[in-house]
Order: C-alpha cells, then structure tokens, then sequence
C-alpha cells in the first residue's frame, strides 16, 4: 500500500503546502483584530509563547504520528494508542464541520472580487453602495452566496483530485509567493494613508486599543490566553488532522523540527504582516471619514466585508483595483487552506482503497467528499449569519446563545470551540503519558534533535500542552455558550483530570 501512496515532490513544496493550510482566513481576518481587542502587545507576547510551547510541540507531534504510520488521521490514531484511537475521528469530523463555513466565505471572496472588478471597469459608482449595504444585500441573497460556495467548492475539488504533489503542491508553489507579493503591495497602500499611525498603535501599543474607546475593558490574562490558544490552534491548522495528513506524505529524509520552525515562523509573520495591511488602512479610513476612532468596526466579518470594502471604495479610482488585489490575496489563502481540510477528509477513503489495492479513486473520492460538503455548506450560504434564518429560530429559541445564532457559528462551535482544543489535549495526554513522547522523538530522530530539544518536547508535551489546552477549552466554551465562567473552568479541569489519569495508568500502548 505505501508504495502507491501519494508523496511530495520536495521538501519545499511541502513546506510551502502547509503554510499555505496555515495560512488563511485566521491569519488575514482572525489575528488583527483579536490581537486588537486583546490588547495588542500583552495577546502578541502570549500568542508568541503559546506558538514556542504549544503549537510547535503539537506541530512536531503531528508530522511525526503522519509520517511514521503513512496513513490518515482515523487510521494513524488506531495505530498509535490504544486508549485514545478516537481521536482520528475528531480530526477528521473538525475538518468537515470547518468545511462547511469555510468555503462560504470563501465563496464571499469570490462575490468581492466580482465587484470590484465591476466598479474597475464601469467607475466605482457602478455599485454605489455603502460597504455594510453591500455585505447586507449579499447575506440576503442566498442563491448568490450558494452558487459562488459551490464555485469555492469546485475549484478546491479540483486542485485536490490533481493529487498531492500534481494539484495541491502545485497550487501552493504559485500561490504562497503571489499572496505574498500582494500582501507587501497592500501594506504599501495601508500605511500611506493619512493617519494610518493609529492603526499601528492599535496593535502594537499596550491599553491603547482600551484608551481610544475600541474597547471598554482589557481583557484578564486567562481570557487572553483562551483567545490567543485558539486562534494559534486555528492559524497553524493543528489538531484537525491537516497536519498529520501532510506529514504523512513526507519523506523520512525531511528534519520535522526544522520544517515545524519554519512553519511556526511563516505562519506567525504573514499573521502580522496582515494586521499591518488590514487595521491600519481601517483605522485610517474610519478617521478620514469622520467616524469616531473607537467606533471602528474591527472585529468579526465586518472588518473584511464592509469595513475594508468601503476603504477601497473610499480610495478613489484605484481603490477598486487594490480590492481586486486585496480579495484575490484572501481568495488564494482561503483556498490554500481549504484544500488540506479537504485532502484530510478525502485521504481516509483514498488510504482505504488503497490498501484494498484500488490505486485510481482519488477523483471519485473527492468529488463525493466535496458533495458531502456541500450539504452543509448550503446551510451556511442559505441563512446569511443569520439574516435570513439561524438554528435558534428554526428552533423557536430566542435567547441565543452565540453557538445558535448562526450555522457558521453553529459548525465553528463544535470544531474550532471543542474538536480541536480537546483533540490537542488528548493528543499531548496520549503522547506524554500512554505511548510515550519517544514515539515522537524517535520519527523526529531522522533530523536528529538535540539533547535540548527531547528536553524540552518532553516537559512540554507532558505537562504545559495538557494544561494550557484545559484552559483554552474553558475559554472557547466560554465564548461559545455563555453563562457562568466557573462552570466550564469546572468542566475543562475535570475533563483534563480523567483523561490524564485514564492516559497514564493501566496498560501501556505497545
Ligand atoms: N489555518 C487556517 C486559517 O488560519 O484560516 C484554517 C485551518 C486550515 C484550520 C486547516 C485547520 C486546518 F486543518
């Protein structure tokens, strides 16, 4: 079976794939404006320590489980533990669930992109409507959102029925140098706007997200460190099988600290290098048209949908050209991403055939996976976050709490809110406690770690990945469902508590 299994080209097409999984909508959307509302320097500092201790240590752990069994997610877990071999399942039902949203946005990139090439060829007056009425009437149109989701949907299922190296190495050979060369273009434009200064101190300097009325309070650090968790899960696609995935068609010539490092960095810089591109030229737009500072929309879908729309309509006969630029660039990192949660889902059949020696179903697999997107996609397209209809009122509930109020929100809370911060936990128990972190360090051994190194993975992997991970899954329960803190402090910790002791004692995995 390994035989026909698919692998990379080189190294660097594999580094480029899996910072291009990484790098997406959470990094051009998500960071800027949690680092804002996270007070700015204080969530940079945690998210940076969170990434060091946390994110490497579970990047590392991934490529290694991938690239030793060769196989997906479900598979690789029953491999590996005995106690925990369902953890396979929620790194391949996240990426589904993530699916479901991700390509609707995806396809609200390609609706952006059609309008501003409409206003750069008929004058920008062709469309002349205020960025919120714009993103308002597209919400309200569900046909549109849904015809432009299945356009999203069909060319990620294209580029993955290309295959591994021929499709998805492809894509991000050419794609991560493009975004990245559009990403400069765009932060030249934002920080020669007037004002543009302010913007920066939005991000960069401590309180002042809180002193220029953006924010009434500075978050506490525990809510900063839920939030900085799971956006540092989110951007580096961990623990929802991707990286496994990709690992797994790594050759065992390749240094996973090394290819983890680069990973970690790239992801992080093209984060900030988006903060610099986005809140600045929203900051300095705002204040140009006279809102007051704090008044700025910088958070959720406003920030890319409207906020941003109406800095380009405002920059006068080039601004729809830089839309175009702008939304392409969001387009290439939503679909370099949604293309390793597709291969991730679609590699459980594709290795299952393969092992029954039916080397040709690749094209058949993905386009059923994409199907099975697409039903839930549909959902998502349909209700408009809610505009048109949302599971709280096909319920006929109507105090919402945030996981009801839309389909997205309703997908995102039981993948990005629960998958993934219990499936990192149970990943670090698993490998800390049951099978032993040498299962790792061993693979890892191919690019031969330091001393330094196995140290370091095997305090971290033991005892800081399971704890902070607790207190990520309070925060994103929190966020998510509301109601009293103490509550799902109490259930991440008892959670934690069981798992660990289930980890560590009785029979150990072979
Ligand atoms: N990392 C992507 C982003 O920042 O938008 C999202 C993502 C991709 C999450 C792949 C998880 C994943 F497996």
């Amino acid at each position: 079976m390994e035989n026909n299994r698919s692998s990379w080209g080189s190294n660097l097409g594999f580094l480029l794939a899996a910072i291009g999984s990484a790098v997406g909508l959470g990094n051009i959307w998500g960071f800027p404006y949690k680092m804002g509302k996270c007070g700015g320097f204080v969530f940079l500092i945690v998210y940076l320590l969170l990434a060091i201790f946390v994110g490497m240590i579970i990047m590392v752990s991934e490529l290694a489980v991938g690239r030793k069994t060769k196989l997906s997610p479900i598979d690789a877990y029953q491999k590996v533990s005995k106690k925990f071999s369902w953890i396979g399942w929620l790194a391949t039902i996240a990426p589904y669930l993530i699916m479901t949203f991700y390509t609707v946005l995806g396809g609200y990139c390609l609706q952006y992109i059609a309008l501003n090439m409409t206003k750069l060829s008929f004058g920008n007056e062709a469309v002349n409507m205020t960025g919120g009425d714009i993103f308002g009437a597209m919400l309200t149109t569900p046909l549109g959102c849904v015809v432009f989701t299945i356009l999203f949907i069909i060319i990620c299922m294209v580029i993955v029925q290309g295959g591994v190296s021929g499709g998805i190495e492809k894509f991000n050979k050419v794609g991560m140098p493009a975004l990245f060369v559009m990403l400069l273009i765009i932060i030249v434009r934002s920080l020669t706007l007037p004002h543009a200064a302010e913007g920066l101190k939005f991000m960069f300097v401590p309180g002042y997200a809180v002193k220029a009325g953006f924010i009434e309070a500075q978050p506490n650090l525990v809510s900063v460190l839920g939030t900085a968790g799971g956006q540092m899960f989110f951007s580096l696609s961990l623990a929802m099988g991707a990286i496994l995935t990709y690992g797994s068609y790594l050759s065992k010539e390749e240094n996973l600290v090394k290819n983890s490092v680069i990973i970690v960095f790239s992801d992080t810089l093209i984060a900030l290098m988006a903060g610099i591109a986005v809140i600045p030229a929203a900051v300095a737009n705002g204040i140009a048209q006279g809102t007051p500072v704090g008044q700025i929309k910088l958070g959720g879908p406003n920030l890319l949908f409207v906020t941003l729309q109406d800095v380009f309509t405002n920059m006068g006969k080039l601004g729809p050209l830089f839309g175009v630029i702008f939304y392409v660039l969001v387009l290439i990192a939503a679909i370099s991403s949604a293309i390793s949660l597709m291969e991730t889902i679609a590699a459980h059949w594709i290795d299952k055939d393969l092992a029954k020696g039916e080397n040709d179903t690749r094209k058949s697999r993905v386009f059923t996976v994409s199907l099975l997107i697409l039903i839930g996609a549909v959902l998502v397209a349909a209700d408009g976050l809610g505009s048109n209809f949302s599971p709280a009122s096909l319920l006929g509930i109507s105090t919402v709490p945030t996981f009801l109020d839309c389909f997205l929100d309703f997908f995102d809370c039981w993948s990005e809110g629960i998958a993934m911060p219990l499936g990192a936990m149970l990943m670090a128990l698993m490998i800390g406690w049951e099978v032993g972190p040498d299962l790792v360090l061993d693979e890892v051994a191919h690019g031969d770690p330091s001393e330094g190194f196995k140290k370091f993975f095997r305090f971290c992997v033991k005892f800081v990945v399971p704890i902070v991970m607790a207190f990520v899954l309070a925060g994103q329960m929190i966020d998510f469902f509301g109601g009293n803190q103490m509550i799902w402090y109490a259930v991440s910790v008892i959670a934690l508590v069981v798992f660990w002791i289930i980890a560590g004692t009785g029979k150990k995995a072979e």
